[in-house]
């Protein structure tokens, strides 16, 4: 009973960190999430466990974290997603102050005290346009995957200005654009420059501390890393784990919970 899970099951992709005593993580697995959650939830977290090599007797605490978290039938308790990347950063990166997360539906901005706790946030949940959501509407304009977006967009020397402030006309635009002769980097490059203002708005709102780490699935894009770190003029910190960060402070919360001797409270289906 030495390790602890969180489970975070987002709108797009659910995610699951296993980490031991000592806080480390020692095994991760991720799924999308689709339109059985609950099995996503239940894919994740045994993919992790195998992953890991680990029994399942021997996780005392799982936590269940994201828009899905009740469907974490599994779980012992549920705790918020702003509570569990603010906890996540914070571990991750002891310096950080300021979270921005962004997902594949909305993205949250998280202020966090000196000893990791949440003084204020603000999301963007009616609106993708600051979103992975407005990105997946490019690549499938352009017919390119998620994972190329970023890479071409770094290659741009002149970005458009996109000036739809909608997921539903980002295709049309981008279309639009394509049209007019624009290459696809520079239509990129501004894809993503519009979505970073977009979260720079969200930043300011909640105050800009340093230091500011990024998380969620949209951190693996290395055009948005840079077009946000323009937009605020200052280093991000980045990790190869940013996905996982709400995954990670759901485990956390598990450990502490686990380390408390409290009593699991199931949900039902
Ligand atoms: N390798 C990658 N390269 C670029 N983008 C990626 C990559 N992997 C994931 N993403 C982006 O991350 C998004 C998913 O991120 P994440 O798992 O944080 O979202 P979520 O938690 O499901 O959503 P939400 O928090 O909005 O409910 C995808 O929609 C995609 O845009
Ligand atoms: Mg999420």
């Amino acid at each position: 009973m030495n390790y602890a899970g969180g489970v975070d099951v987002g709108s797009t992709q659910t995610k699951a960190v296993i980490i031991d005593e000592n806080c480390r993580i020692v095994a991760r697995f991720l799924t999308d999430t689709g339109a059985n959650v609950i099995e996503a939830a239940k894919k994740v977290y045994g993919g992790a466990l195998a992953a890991g090599n680990i029994a399942e007797d021997s996780v005392g605490y799982v936590v269940g974290t994201g828009y899905g978290r009740y469907k974490v039938t599994f779980g012992d308790k549920q705790v918020t997603e702003i509570s569990c990347h603010g906890r996540g950063a914070a571990h991750m990166f002891p310096g950080t102050r300021t979270v921005i997360d962004m997902g594949g539906q909305d993205s949250k901005a998280i202020r966090v005290s000196e000893d990791g706790e949440i003084v204020d946030f603000c999301m963007n949940d009616k609106c993708a346009a600051g979103t992975g959501r407005f990105l997946g509407a490019a690549a499938k304009a352009l017919g390119m995957t998620l994972d190329d977006l970023g890479p071409t967009s770094l290659r741009s020397s002149k970005p458009v200005k996109i000036s739809t402030t909608c997921t539903v006309f980002a295709e049309s635009e981008v279309l639009s654009w394509l049209g007019k002769g624009k290459s696809v980097e520079d239509i990129l490059w501004g894809v993503h420059k519009s979505i970073a203002t977009r979260s720079f708005g969200l930043l300011r709102r909640v105050g800009l501390l340093d230091e500011i780490t990024f998380a969620g699935g949209v951190a693996n894009n290395p055009g948005m890393i840079k077009a946000l770190e323009e937009a605020i003029d200052k280093k991000l910190n980045v990790s190869n784990e940013s996905h996982y960060m709400g995954a990670l402070g759901a485990a956390l919360f598990a450990m502490d919970a686990l380390k408390a001797g409290e009593v699991a409270v199931r949900v039902e289906a």
